[in-house]
């Protein structure tokens, strides 16, 4: 028979369904805005591997959407990620509405510095992280899981999340998981959707450009140079660019050689009505 996963929506049986998850082995939480897709599912396979068992939270977060950002738009397919769950046999779906997460009169608000400082994402979007770090601490301490996935595709989100676990002492693991691409390097991402078939054909040029730059920079080149003329690539390729940069892997801090330390170049553009974003190891 098909294995058919718990959903809770509310506090009350998100404690009612933890009372029986929690009572053998390690947890694993995969923190999702659902429309899930293989990149997530691959989150989920390694949840699943790390622990006896698995819950995946399911929430389209308002407090990290900008007022002119995607919010009303974005996908939601909840029936088909229940049932794409419900194959990778998770053991609970928390999915609570936006009244159960943020009630009337809710007031408090983590305000992330460090990485979610680094002048990447938050340059573009100033209320990002604090939207993430909000709901990421609060999950956690709802399912307080052993472990939490997530995925470098979110590199800036990743050192964010990370920081916030050990600074609030909240007991969880938290774990990175290399980027699930298409077969011709596009990211796999919920917003790819959006992409119109020619902003499709055009969008694998951003893993393109970031795999030429970051040989180019291991071969000791000039990085501000090579990122500069990584930039233009971007641009002939359709694309308006919010950022191209190498940085210090871990702190997010600019870089000057590979002498540094680890580099990371991440990348933010726009194509049409799309945002999106890459970034890979150098
Ligand atoms: P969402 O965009 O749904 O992503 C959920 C998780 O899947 C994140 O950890 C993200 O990095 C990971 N992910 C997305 N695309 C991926 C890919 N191609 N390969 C591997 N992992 C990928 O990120 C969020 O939601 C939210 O900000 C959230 C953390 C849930 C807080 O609201």
């Amino acid at each position: 028979m098909a294995h058919k996963v718990q959903v809770a929506r509310s506090i009350a049986a998100l404690d009612r369904a933890l009372a029986r998850v929690r009572r053998s082995g390690k947890v694993a939480l995969v923190p999702t805005m659902g429309a899930l897709h293989k990149g997530h599912l691959a989150l989920v396979r390694h949840a699943r591997r790390r622990a006896e068992k698995v819950i995946v939270s399911i929430f389209v977060n308002p407090a990290q959407f900008g007022p002119q950002e995607d919010l009303a738009s974005y996908p939601r397919t909840f029936a088909r990620d229940v049932a794409e769950l419900a194959k990778l046999e998770v053991d609970l779906i928390w999915a609570p509405g936006v009244e159960v997460m943020y009630p009337p009169g809710f007031a408090t608000r983590i305000a992330p510095e460090g990485a979610a400082l680094a002048g990447l994402e938050d340059r573009f979007r100033p209320h990002f992280f604090a939207g993430v770090a909000t709901v990421v601490a609060k999950l956690f301490i709802q399912c307080r899981p052993d472990f939490a996935i997530f995925g470098e595709k979110d590199y800036q989100q990743l050192q964010v999340v990370t920081r916030v676990a050990q600074d609030l002492d909240l007991r969880v693991k938290v774990v990175g998981m290399p980027t699930i691409r298409e077969s011709d390097g596009l990211a796999l991402s919920s917003r790819n959707v959006y992409l119109t078939p020619e902003e499709r054909q055009a969008a694998p040029a951003l893993f393109r450009v970031l795999t030429a730059c970051a040989g180019r920079i291991s071969s000791g080149g000039p990085i501000p140079e090579i990122v500069a003329g990584g930039g233009r690539e971007i641009a002939q390729a359709g694309f308006t660019l919010d950022y191209l940069e190498a940085r210090h892997a871990e702190t997010l801090m600019p870089v000057e050689s590979t002498q540094d330390g680890p580099i990371r170049l991440l990348v933010a553009a726009r194509i049409g009505k799309t945002r999106l974003i890459d970034n890979i190891a150098v």
